[in-house]
């Protein structure tokens, strides 16, 4: 049986496992894929004994994605142009890296949420690891001007130079946003809460009547966040659950050529995770 794998930092009890054990029994492929806490600096050794074990694809989380990024032989463009990837798949002996979580968000926002992304005036917050995964599939999928922001302004000026359309994507500063007009789209890609509880605290004028607002966490992290655009009012609001669901099918697909349906799956994970509630 191959073996697939989770790599991340206090990933015991992600849905992931659960995620592909359903996918595999809906497609009939034998596979076991588990969740292996690692901290960075035994990363490498974790991937080895994996691979020596019997490992053939993996999923990579935080704080893992630009370290496994920098281990692989090839890479898809989408990885290339996040810097990080989420995926390994072991061709030959060597590690293709691919990054899905933006095609995952956008597919979440589009075929399950029936968002039309197209022209889009969209606010990404956070230019980390998750921001870098998904601002190239939102240029693709057509938003309007992305502006992107962030604490530290030199990783979100680093971020919009890696994008390369100047005319599109640029950025702003965090103490700014008051100031910056309203949004469409709003995308919470910050870590904020995950490690110390701190919230971000988001001026309303972001919005306006059609704003929908997405938290690329789910569960605890994202409460802040989705409660904010509750008190702002807006009537679209998704956190992360469906992403996650729609990464790991694209991993899915790369491991073994068949796309699950993931419908079903999202169903199942929905029963712990209450959908949000709009205003
Ligand atoms: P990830 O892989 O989840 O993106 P990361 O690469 O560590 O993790 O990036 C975390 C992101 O969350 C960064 O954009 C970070 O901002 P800085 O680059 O300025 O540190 C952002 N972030 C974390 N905590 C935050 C907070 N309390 N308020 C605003 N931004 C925050």
């Amino acid at each position: 049986m191959s073996r697939y794998a989770l790599f991340g930092r206090s990933v015991s009890s992600s849905p992931s496992p659960r995620i592909h054990a359903a996918f595999a029994r809906q497609t009939g492929i034998a596979m076991e894929y588990t969740a292996i806490d690692v901290e960075p600096q035994a990363l490498g050794a974790a991937l080895e004994a994996f691979v020596a074990g019997g490992g053939r694809g993996a999923n990579i989380t935080v704080p893992h994605k630009e370290a496994a990024f920098a281990r692989c032989a090839r890479l898809s463009d989408r990885a290339r142009q996040a810097g990080a990837v989420n995926t390994l798949r072991l061709d030959q002996g060597q590690w293709y890296g691919d990054n899905t979580d933006g095609a995952g968000l956008v597919r979440d926002l589009t075929d399950r949420h029936g968002l039309d992304l197209r022209g889009r005036r969209t606010l990404l917050l956070g230019a980390g690891g998750a921001a870098r995964g998904v601002a190239p599939a939102l240029l693709e999928a057509g938003v309007g001007e992305l502006v992107i922001v962030n604490r530290h302004p030199e990783r979100a000026d680093a971020l919009a130079d890696m994008l390369g359309e100047p005319a599109r994507a640029h950025t702003r500063y965090w103490e700014d946003l008051a100031t910056i007009g309203d949004f469409e789209l709003i995308i919470n890609a910050t870590s904020a809460g995950r490690h110390d509880g701190s919230a971000l605290m988001l001026p309303l004028a972001l919005c306006n009547d059609m704003t929908a607002a997405v938290d690329l966490n789910y569960g605890d992290v994202a409460i802040a966040f989705l409660a904010w655009a509750r008190s702002a009012g807006l009537r679209t609001i998704i956190d992360g659950l469906g992403m996650l669901v729609e990464q790991a099918a694209e991993s899915f697909q790369l491991w073994h050529g068949v796309r699950p349906d993931t419908d079903a799956v999202y169903a199942l994970l929905r029963q712990a995770t209450p959908e949000p509630k709009a205003a």
